[in-house]
């Protein structure tokens, strides 16, 4: 005893489990409305298809071990190898696009810090075999949907979106080579966090002129717009502008525009991403990323796979949880009892277990006492009060002939409100009987006014 869970890892009591399961409905009804399927993967894999393809910071945070057989095995720290092998495997029979989501849980031995955990919950949504940028809208559509179905609007929330193909043709427009890149990706990466003279001072390291320096240092400030004036005229340049101008049109005509920032030092720390990255932010820049995405064209065939073009988004349970809670949006209630069953004279224990089984074959949910003694001597009134104690929606007195005193105990106008309903149909079976039985015991829990806390 006294034990407790091991750092970064969490309890998940009624009450929390209650949140977790509030977000991941919003999830997959968010995700269903663009038609995504949900699938899950194994949450150990070998450890190789992490060291290939995740990048550096992911792989030093690896919960890895070997196992019983003597192989190299990992906890998975994100959900992108796994899916790309599944796709994968199966390319050439999947009807394309493939649209598919998943809420696995992570693991990350993370410094602890605010926002990260050493497991969360993310929601990954991606789409495998379309290179258009209508599906990048699409993608970015859905993380910016579920945003708004948590009641967190473009005020609240910002998806900061950048390019690294344009970006790429920005630096080699600049004169900044290939071997210089990954220099200055970094310094872009820490642009907000790191002082301006740092960031000047890393790009001359990098072997970058003041002037490259000064217009890398301005792409931090840079909106599209002035980006198309300083830019557009580039041969090389032009064609990525094109492209990031149709997928803003896109994004208008999805409804979602407003939630959108051009912002080139977005460039995400995971090493597969070759197309449009974007991350989400509260607007006031409290929190970490809530979700973070892009495009990785060449992740498949990388992994022996078929060469198919993906993009996808992982939005944390964790971030997204601080962010809704902060600001008094996070809505969950916990799962209440619609029913407690008390006797009353004359109807013995049996009557009120065959009672409890017609109702719950009819989907409701009801308890009553454990002990049977209890349940047959304790006066009814205080099994009431434990009733109201126990969160049930509605006391339950079992009469004798069927009949039912329902008893609601939510009514906001102080009315402990009790009908009488005859559950004779439901206790014997008789399916078409039951229809209005159930529909009033229905109307009876719904026209229970008073807001669960
Ligand atoms: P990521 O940026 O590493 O991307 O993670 C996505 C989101 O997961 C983050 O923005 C954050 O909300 C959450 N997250 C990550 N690590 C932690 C942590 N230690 N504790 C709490 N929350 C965390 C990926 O993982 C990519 N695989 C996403 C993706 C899917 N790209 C394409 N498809």
């Amino acid at each position: 005893m006294g034990q407790r869970a091991l750092p970064g890892f969490r309890d998940f009591y009624p009450a929390e489990f209650a949140d977790r399961a509030h977000l991941f409905a919003t999830f997959r009804r968010i995700a269903r409305r663009f038609g995504f399927v949900e699938y899950d993967g194994p949450p150990l894999e070998p450890l190789e298809l992490y060291t290939q393809k995740s990048g550096e910071e992911i792989v030093g945070q690896l919960y890895n071990f070997t196992d019983k057989g003597g192989r190299e095995v990992a906890l998975r720290p994100e959900m992108t190898p796994t899916v790309a092998r599944l796709v994968g495997a199966r390319a050439a029979a999947l009807p394309k696009p493939v649209r598919w989501f998943s809420i696995p849980q992570l693991f990350r031995y993370e410094r602890q810090q605010k926002g990260r955990l050493r497991e969360h919950f993310q929601l990954n949504v991606d789409i495998f075999g379309e290179s258009d940028s209508l599906a990048d809208a699409e993608l970015l559509a859905v993380a910016c949907e579920i945003m708004r179905a948590f009641d967190l609007g473009p005020d609240d929330v910002r998806a900061r979106v950048s390019d690294r193909r344009l970006l790429n043709a920005l630096l080699s427009h600049l004169g900044i080579t290939d071997a210089q890149a990954p220099a200055v990706y970094a310094v872009l990466d820490k642009l907000e966090r790191q002082p301006q003279e740092i960031s000047r001072e890393k790009l001359a390291l990098a072997g970058c002129s003041p002037e490259q320096a000064a217009a890398v240092l301005a792409f931090g400030t840079l909106d599209f717009d002035a980006a198309v004036v300083a830019y557009g005229q580039s041969p090389t340049v032009q064609p990525h502008l094109e492209r990031f101008a149709q997928y803003r049109a896109h994004l208008d005509a999805l409804g979602v525009l407003e939630y959108v920032h051009f912002d080139l030092s977005i460039v995400r720390g995971l090493a597969y991403y070759t197309g449009i990255v974007f991350e989400l932010f509260d607007a006031k820049g409290e929190f970490r990323a809530i979700c973070g995405g892009g495009r990785y064209d060449t992740l498949l065939s990388s992994l022996g796979g078929s060469d198919l073009p993906a993009l996808g988004f992982g939005m944390g349970d964790v971030v997204l949880g601080e962010l809704l809670r902060a600001r008094g949006k996070l809505a969950s209630t916990l799962a209440r009892p619609d029913f407690w069953l008390v006797p009353d004279d004359g109807a013995d224990v049996p009557a009120v277990l065959r009672a409890a089984r017609a109702l719950r074959r009819h989907e409701f949910s009801v308890v009553h006492a454990l002990d049977a003694d209890r349940l047959w001597n304790r006066k009814p009134r205080t099994q009431m009060q434990d009733a109201q104690r126990q969160g049930a929606r509605a006391g339950l007195r079992v009469l004798p002939g069927g009949v039912a005193e329902v008893i609601l105990f939510d009514r906001s106008d102080g009315d402990a409100a009790s009908r009488r309903v005859d559950l004779a149909a439901l206790l014997a079976g008789d399916a078409a009987a039951s229809v209005p039985v159930v529909a009033q015991l229905r109307d009876l829990l719904a026209a229970d006014a008073a807001p669960s806390s």
